[in-house]
């Protein structure tokens, strides 16, 4: 199953993407992690990432296509992909496009996770990543049994520098201008499905699987 995950930041792709990799036994390529596991090796991609993200704007197009054409020509992705976060402008998909047709791979579907800019403020600015394995949590909708520690691996929780309320509200605008015309591209296609990113976490999950079963 090849799937595309698209939905405004916060909206639970991550989230969703970590459930859905366990169902379809397919690897989840998420740009946002790629840049920042090159931020946390200090390398120059990572450098030049990180300038992108602390701002609340786009890695350069050149950068982020080259990493993901490369990711993608390995062979853990030819019986399918979970991509999250990528493409994030036109001229990322038509590039991805290209990529896909040179594999010989179709998408099947292309999910849009959706809420408001109310709710996805909060969601982020909330947000607690494992330092250890990586898991996400909310302090109110997704909190860790003890406070500041991660359920699976005991490791420590921190807050992701790009969650700072300021950083989000520009990622939100960066999204509606830059991403938002995707919509459209995938309608175009046949392969769009919306789905409520306001629901509870596991009937977010379910309506995305009925979608990826039902093929709608
Ligand atoms: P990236 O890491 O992709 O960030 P994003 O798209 O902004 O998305 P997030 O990771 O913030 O949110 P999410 O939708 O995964 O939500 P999550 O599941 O964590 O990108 C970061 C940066 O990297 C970009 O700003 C850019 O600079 C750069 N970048 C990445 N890709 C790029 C590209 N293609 N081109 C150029 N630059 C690129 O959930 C959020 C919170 O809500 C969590 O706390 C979670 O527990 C909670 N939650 C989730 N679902 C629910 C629910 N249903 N109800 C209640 N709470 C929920
Ligand atoms: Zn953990």
């Amino acid at each position: 199953m090849f799937i595309l995950l698209m939905g405004p930041p916060g909206a639970g792709k991550g989230t969703q993407a970590a459930q859905l990799v366990e169902n379809f036994k397919i690897p989840h390529i998420s740009t946002g992690d790629m840049f920042r596991a090159a931020v946390k090796e200090g390398t120059e991609l990572g450098k030049q990432a990180k300038a992108c993200m602390d701002a609340g704007g786009l890695v350069p197009d050149s950068v982020t296509i080259g990493i993901v054409k490369e990711r993608l020509a390995k062979d853990d992705c030819q019986k399918g992909f979970i991509l999250d976060g990528f493409p994030r402008t036109i001229a990322q998909a038509e590039a991805l496009d290209r990529t896909l047709a040179e594999l010989t791979i179709k998408l099947d579907r292309v999910v849009n996770i959706t809420a408001p800019g109310s709710e996805l403020v909060g969601r982020m600015t909330g947000r607690r990543i494992c330092k250890g394995c990586g898991a996400t949590y909310h302090v109110v909708f997704n909190a860790p049994k003890q406070n500041g520690i991660c359920d699976k691996c005991s490791g420590e929780l921190y807050q992701r520098d790009d969650d700072q309320e300021k950083t989000v509200i520009n990622r939100l605008s960066v999204y509606q201008v830059q991403t938002q015309p995707l919509i459209e591209y995938y309608q175009d296609k046949g392969l769009y499905t919306e789905i409520n990113g306001l629901q509870p976490i596991q009937t977010v999950l379910k309506d995305i699987v009925d979608s990826l079963r039902g093929g709608q």
